[in-house]
């Protein structure tokens, strides 16, 4: 069991908040997808006999693709890896790309799986982000997944954003509820150095969200998700019974993963790779047939570490037979000596073998997940 990660890193236009590793551009896409290629056949032994169990296109965009160009990506896929005959298959899409005869060509090619960021409701949030859909356009876009036959459709949503109000964020939650849709993502806005609203706000020209409106918007979250029959089994994460995201609940258990593209990580569970965050650069590598990459071999302090950050932000928590079995006594004794005042302070609790922030946790997982972190030699 293990996942394949595609990075497609053309986007038509830049979010003002988005730090994801994107290029903005309409070239041909012909040359990135022979290195794609190419990097698919280096690594077709990376993770050894282990079958795959989701494929995932993420992005920047990959709707950007067109039907011929993904098909011809996945049959390669198909041909160099051992694909299970269920695998999950998602896509990222922009509602701006999606018209009824693309959608059924991904059904064709057995696409199963679709993530459509639509963030706001408001015409003016999505102007204000810079996105290049309108509120009515990612209306069409749903409507035409859901007739279109797709039964595991996800949508993503921004909270946390300047303007928006819990009043808005109601209606923002309440509107996406009335798709019939499968799953739920919903983000707090991350202030990104790199972006326009990171350099606004060191220019002191954008403030974030207080935090008691964060925190009001996270609470009608997750309340009307839960009313709306969604588990939240992942901090930003919602999901049906039956229906959370196979492949990104496999990077939560510390399942292993290939991931292509630039800027795409690879993960064994010995060590941890990604690629050059430079189309230009991990084209011309490949064309050569070399792979321009970084590596770190995971000592048991870092996978701890990844352990703890991933596990806490989920529904199941930290395992605390797994954490006897991984990390051993010292790390099993770490574990419970933290937790106890966390669990004082009603921000955790321990359910039969495993330690699960409450909701009250959730507000701050980020605080509490750096207290759990194990300090590593050069702290
Ligand atoms: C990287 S995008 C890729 C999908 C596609 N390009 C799109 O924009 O819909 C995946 C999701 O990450 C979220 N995202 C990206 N940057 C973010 C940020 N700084 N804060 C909060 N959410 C963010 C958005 O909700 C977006 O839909
Ligand atoms: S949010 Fe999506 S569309 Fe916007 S810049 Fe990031 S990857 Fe591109």
């Amino acid at each position: 069991m293990a996942g394949i990660y595609i990075h497609i890193p053309f986007c038509k236009k830049l979010c003002h908040y988005c730090d994801f590793y994107h290029v903005v551009s309409t070239d041909d896409h012909t040359d990135f997808i022979s290195a794609l290629m190419k990097e698919a056949e280096i690594k077709q032994n990376y993770l050894g006999k282990e079958t795959i169990s989701t494929v995932y296109f993420g992005g920047g965009t990959p709707s950007v693709f067109t039907v011929n160009e993904l098909e011809t990506t996945l049959k390669h896929l198909y041909k160099h890896f051992p694909i299970e005959n269920d695998c999950e298959i998602t896509i990222e899409l922009n509602p701006d790309d999606v018209f009824p005869e693309y959608l059924k060509g991904l059904k064709d090619i057995n696409i199963n799986r679709t993530s459509l960021g639509i963030q706001s409701w408001y015409d003016e949030d999505l102007k204000m982000l810079n996105r290049r859909h309108t509120a009515e356009g990612a209306a069409k876009a749903l409507d035409d997944i859901i007739k279109t036959g797709f039964d595991n459709i996800s949508v993503d949503l921004i909270y946390g954003i300047p303007g928006l109000n819990i009043e808005r964020w109601a209606s923002n939650i309440d509107r996406t509820l009335t798709f019939d849709i499968q799953h739920l993502s919903a983000y707090h806005l991350t202030i990104e150095p790199g972006t326009l609203f990171g350099k606004m706000m060191k220019k002191g020209r954008f403030k974030e969200t207080d935090e008691e409106e964060s925190v009001a918007e996270f609470n009608l979250l997750i309340e009307k998700a839960e009313a709306g029959g969604f588990i939240h089994y992942e901090i930003s994460n919602f999901g049906k019974p039956g229906y959370f995201s196979v492949h990104n609940t496999n990077y939560w258990k510390q399942i292993p993963y290939i991931g292509l593209g630039p800027s795409a990580h690879s993960f064994n569970g010995y060590s941890r790779q990604w690629n050059i965050p430079n189309l230009k650069k991990y084209t011309k590598y490949l064309k050569e047939d070399k792979l321009f990459f970084e590596k770190e071999e995971l000592d048991l302090k870092t996978k701890f570490n990844e352990y703890i950050l991933t596990s806490l932000r989920t529904m199941w928590g930290i395992d605390l037979e797994y954490v006897e079995n991984a990390f051993e006594k010292e790390g099993y004794d770490y574990v419970i000596n933290m937790a106890g005042k966390f669990i004082n302070y009603g921000l955790m609790v321990q359910k039969e073998k495993s330690l699960i922030l409450t909701n009250q946790g959730k507000m701050i997982s980020d605080n509490i997940v750096s207290e759990f972190m194990m300090p590593g030699k050069n702290d």
